[in-house]
């Protein structure tokens, strides 16, 4: 084996926004040594694009809610295609999970009694979300990261991981390079965490930044894990839509929990033009009773904003297709229309919603205290991952756990806005606790040389082309075709021609070139990245172009209506015998009589 930097960890955690400091965490406070990988600077992770909360059944606001109400709307929401066990463990141990951050120094906003107060988010029956204004996600990171660094963990920033290394089945490795210097890095560890968040990356219009290039998703793949529910994939309903500069922004859905209103360019709202037949009974159809409902009237049904995200953003979708879009492609969204019931309107938003405020001011010249927003749908987040055990978190390789958004099972077809935050700390802290475990009964693995070696010359090969195409342009086309073929709204040609340009990308990127040297070489990560994008994408494709239905955030022209038999299957992609891609269809786990109960109750 060559000459690399090495080092050795009990536990290895790649990824460090919220699942990933989580599971450090844990790790760490079960006495094995821990290694976190970052690929960018500590604390700047997607998390905090979890703008508007943290979902938990606490009842600050209305005592009518409880696990079971919480776990009730997450399988409708998802519908009813999660891993039913993950729902109830998340459930049952997010409140938990909130004391304790706030134990660890989170500052929550209080109800005027003193507790954690709790806003209204799509999907969810009671005001649920614990909040920081609107920037939750951030406050959780802060709060993580500082408990973190007195925890002994070592952090490698701006580390990029490229292969995971095994010794027979079990990963016992991970082969990188810091970005600063491109000098490459070995890891051992006797049990891996993934924590790389999502894939929205390959997308061109998204919220995510640039590290979200799919990575653990695809270094779990080419180990051989399963993923699963890849054809899932959310796009909010609301981001910035102009100027073109920050298209993609996120605005959080706390505007809509707070009031504001989904306007079209003729004034309607439009959102009270479509409410699904199973939402009809919780879902207001006047605009007083919705303004009733976000003043805590506990009588009242909730407004069309607030349905599930899926459903909101086909919805703008459709007006702006139809000609009722604002100017720069989108629609409106009025959180000003409040000061009509609200005299203290400006203090209020701006104290609710002060990123909202400060985003559109200085990057849209907008006062959102005075005017609408234009908003359209951004991809956001992805729903399926690594196909992971719900209790352990570990997948189906020994040693390789995932956690967050790079794991699949808590949200089934479609997300609930505030559930990530919950999510990644419930199931953080699991994946943390049960890799510590792991790394406890099994002794370290032996690296293989020639692996290493071969993941670093691999990694070279786009420096070592001339002449080759800048990997820009690939990933710049890659998202375009994304965006018009595996988007909002698929078909089965167009699914077809994705799969089928994919491959085209693919020898594309199989011949590009990065110019200059290791050191800050921006082309050169790009061509690296390529490859995960690549394979999230083909993997998103074909099992998007496999589920012949509509459900959730999976919506096909060509098979509009959700189907009894899709809903008893999950596909899961894996690596077959010469390693190419199979997509299978996998039982949904079944519902305990228990469990049938609770959403029988509930419905
Ligand atoms: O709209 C938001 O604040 C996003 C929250 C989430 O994705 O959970």
């Amino acid at each position: 084996m060559g000459e690399y930097q090495t080092h050795e960890h009990d536990v290895l955690v790649i990824g460090a926004g919220g699942a990933g400091l989580r599971a450090a965490i844990e790790a760490a406070a079960a006495g094995v040594s821990v290694g976190l990988v970052c690929k960018s600077l500590l604390g700047k992770a997607h998390t905090v694009m979890a703008e508007g909360g943290l979902a938990a059944a606490l009842a600050n606001v209305d005592e009518r809610d409880s696990w079971k109400i919480h776990f009730a709307d997450t399988m409708r929401g998802g519908q009813y295609l999660n891993n039913s066990r993950m729902a109830e463990l998340h459930a049952k141990e997010a409140p938990a999970c909130v004391h304790e951050l706030e134990s660890w120094g989170a500052l929550f906003d209080r109800t005027h009694d003193g507790r954690i107060l709790q806003r209204n988010f799509g999907g969810h029956a009671y005001p649920r979300l614990a909040h920081v204004g609107d920037r939750t996600g951030l406050e959780m990171i802060r709060t993580l990261q500082d408990h973190g660094i007195h925890q002994g963990i070592d952090v490698h920033m701006e580390c990029t991981i490229v292969d995971l290394l095994k010794e027979g089945d079990r990963v016992v490795g991970a082969f990188g390079y810091d970005r600063e210097r491109g000098r490459f890095r070995v890891f051992k560890a006797k049990a891996i965490v993934l924590a790389t968040g999502g894939i929205g990356r390959a997308f061109k219009i998204t919220s995510n930044s640039w590290e979200y290039t799919g990575d653990g998703h695809s270094l779990a793949y080419h180990a051989g894990a399963d993923l699963m529910d890849m054809e899932f994939i959310q796009f909010h309903p609301t981001g910035m839509v102009w100027p073109p500069s920050v298209r993609g922004i996120l605005v959080t859905e706390g505007v809509r929990g707070e009031g504001g209103v989904l306007k079209n360019s003729k004034g309607e709202r439009f959102m009270f033009s479509d409410i699904p037949d199973n939402y009809k009974k919780s879902t207001s159809d006047t605009p007083e009773e919705g303004w009733r409902y976000v003043m805590g009237d506990k009588n009242a049904r909730r407004p069309p904003e607030l349905l599930t995200r899926d459903h909101v953003a086909r919805c703008i979708r459709r007006e702006v297709r139809e000609g009722r879009g604002s100017p720069h492609g989108g629609v409106y969204l009025d959180i000003s229309w409040i000061k009509e019931h609200f005299p203290n309107a400006t203090e209020h938003i701006k104290k609710k919603l002060p990123s909202m405020y400060h985003q559109f001011m200085q990057l849209a010249n907008i006062d959102i205290t005075r005017e609408p927003m234009e908003v359209g749908p951004t991809t956001h987040y992805v729903m399926g991952g690594v196909r992971v055990e719900g209790d352990t978190q570990m997948s189906t390789v020994p040693g390789l756990f995932a956690a967050g958004e790079c794991a699949a099972g808590l949200h089934g077809a479609n997300r609930l806005g505030g559930n990530s935050l919950s999510d990644l700390l419930v199931f953080g802290k699991r994946a943390g606790a049960s890799a510590a475990k792991f790394a406890k009964e099994h002794g370290a693995g032996k690296l293989d040389p020639l692996a290493v070696d071969t993941a670093a010359m691999k990694a070279l090969e786009p420096m070592h082309r001339d002449a080759g195409e800048n990997p820009y342009l690939i990933q710049q086309d890659l998202q375009e075709m994304m965006q018009a073929k595996v988007g909002i709204v698929r078909q089965e040609l167009e699914l077809h021609e994705a799969v089928g340009e994919i491959a085209k990308l693919q020898a594309r990127a199989d011949k590009a070139s990065a110019y200059g040297n290791r050191e800050y070489n921006p082309g050169w990560h790009t061509a690296l990245d390529l490859k995960c994008l690549l394979t999230v994408s083909e993997i998103s494709a074909r099992a998007a172009l496999e589920r012949k239905e509509s459900r959730g955030a999976h919506t096909r022209e060509d098979f509009p209506d959700k189907v009894d038999e899709w809903g008893k299957y999950n596909l899961v992609v894996r690596r077959g015998k010469d390693g190419e891609m199979v997509v299978e269809k996998a039982p949904v786990m079944p519902l305990r009589d228990d469990l049938k109960k609770v959403v029988e109750e509930n419905k």
